[in-house]
């Protein structure tokens, strides 16, 4: 057989290629493979075996990942990429004590950065985007959404949308695009929250058009929008023909988690306050439970999401940065991983499966990325650690030897 690229001497190979997303305990149980090879073809997975076996093959470059952890690249499930300036000035009032939802409602928080991104030009927007996606990339993620959601007025949402189509299509990364103009209400809307959901909800069809996203979301929270609100507006998206997200139970306890699963969304976000209703109700459902550890952390809280009692109860979680400027400032999801070993006390195995195969069920691409399986995309991380456990481990530094989009070295 003749292969473009021969990947052998691979140490641990952690597949993840289940068939649907990986729900409860099934979560702990990691198939890996020892002293392994992959070989690519066409930017694909052509062939998987051992590295004795790999001796048979005809390969035009071979690379040697000496005994390394390799596994398929990383994806994000959730993030607000396309954003104006930066909000460095809000940690000192997050020290004084400020409450992340008294900043934005007086203005600043989500707020702020609305006025920095309606400033900004397309042009600037792209390339701070770019920007953030090469990080991304540098940090082992081949996968990544992208939410709108600091313009809430439609030129702005619009000029989002299209700034993170671009991106997708000029960064060799995958991008998975969200419409979340439901993010905050806008001062001049203060009075009439439902007119202002009305009013982004005129941009579904154009979005649909367009095909600028894939998945409206909303922002379901004290001071934002309220469960009925957030149930009519979602509603009208599914309708549409949308796939519905939720950022749900972030901050006070409203019950978006419920929501979510009423709404069949293909994700219920945060869920750091959800209560126990909502985790028995998301364990019983379809929909994935995207934990985002890194804003309780970075938001100074002691609650987080019972990430435990999720799983425990047979729920399919995956874990992201939420990677924004405002409640989590990272594109690391190696140390979000950290942070979900010991905040929410799960599993190495468990943490996984929550960056590959479920983060994947949760923006729709399980069957196309989060996984090394013949015939997908070789999106392919070659890790500077002895085993699985090696990353959530040593925390707070990048461990990516390679990364392989599509076959191609894409980061060493
Ligand atoms: O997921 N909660 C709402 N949205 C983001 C934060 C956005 C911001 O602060 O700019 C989140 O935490
Ligand atoms: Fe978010």
């Amino acid at each position: 057989m003749r292969v473009d690229t021969l990947l052998t001497n691979i140490g641990q190979l952690l597949p993840m290629d289940n068939t649907g997303p990986v729900k409860g305990r099934d979560m702990n149980d990691l198939a890996i493979l020892e002293n392994a090879a992959i070989g690519m073809k066409d930017g694909k997975v052509e062939w998987i075996g051992t590295a004795e076996e790999a001796n048979d093959l005809n390969a035009d470059r071979t690379i040697d990942a000496k005994g390394k952890l390799v596994t398929p690249g990383l994806v994000e499930p959730h993030t607000h990429l396309v954003f104006g300036g930066s909000r460095e000035h809000e940690m000192a009032l997050k020290q004084q004590g400020v409450p992340y939802l008294e900043i934005l409602k007086n203005g600043g928080g989500i707020l702020a950065t609305v006025n920095a991104t309606k400033q900004a030009s397309y042009n600037d927007l792209l390339d701070k985007a770019l920007f953030h996606l090469d990080r991304m990339a540098m940090h082992g993620i081949t996968t990544v959404e992208a939410k709108s959601g600091y313009g809430l007025d439609k030129e702005t949402e619009l000029k989002q949308l299209k700034v993170a189509k671009a991106a997708g299509e000029n960064h060799p990364l995958d991008l998975v695009s969200t419409y979340l103009g439901a993010h905050a209400i806008p001062p001049e809307y203060k009075k009439d929250p439902e007119a202002f959901l009305d009013s982004m909800s005129e941009l579904f069809d154009q979005i649909k058009e367009e095909d600028l996203a894939e998945f409206v979301d909303i922002f379901t929270e004290t001071g934002v929008f309220t469960v009925d609100q957030s149930r009519r507006y979602l509603q009208r998206a599914k309708d549409k023909g949308f796939a519905v997200k939720l950022h749900a139970d972030e901050i006070d306890p409203l019950g978006g988690t419920k929501l979510a699963v009423e709404m069949g969304a293909i994700s219920g976000d945060h869920l750091a306050v959800a209560s126990d209703d909502g985790i028995s109700q998301l364990a019983a459902s379809s929909t994935i439970g995207v934990i985002l550890p890194g804003t309780s952390f970075y938001l100074g809280k002691d609650t987080y999401a019972r990430a435990r009692e999720m799983i425990d109860a047979g729920a399919a979680v995956a874990i992201s940065t939420d990677f924004n400027p405002g409640s989590s400032v990272t594109e690391n999801l190696q140390l979000i991983m950290s942070i979900a070993a010991l905040k929410l006390k799960m599993s190495p195995a468990e943490i996984w499966h929550a960056v590959t195969v479920n983060a994947a069920h949760a923006i729709g691409r399980g069957k196309e990325a989060g996984s090394i399986k013949v015939g997908r995309k070789a999106d392919i991380v070659i890790w500077d650690a002895p085993n699985y456990m090696y990353i959530p481990y040593h925390y707070g530094v990048n461990h990516v030897n390679t990364v392989i989009k599509e076959g191609a070295v894409l980061y060493e």
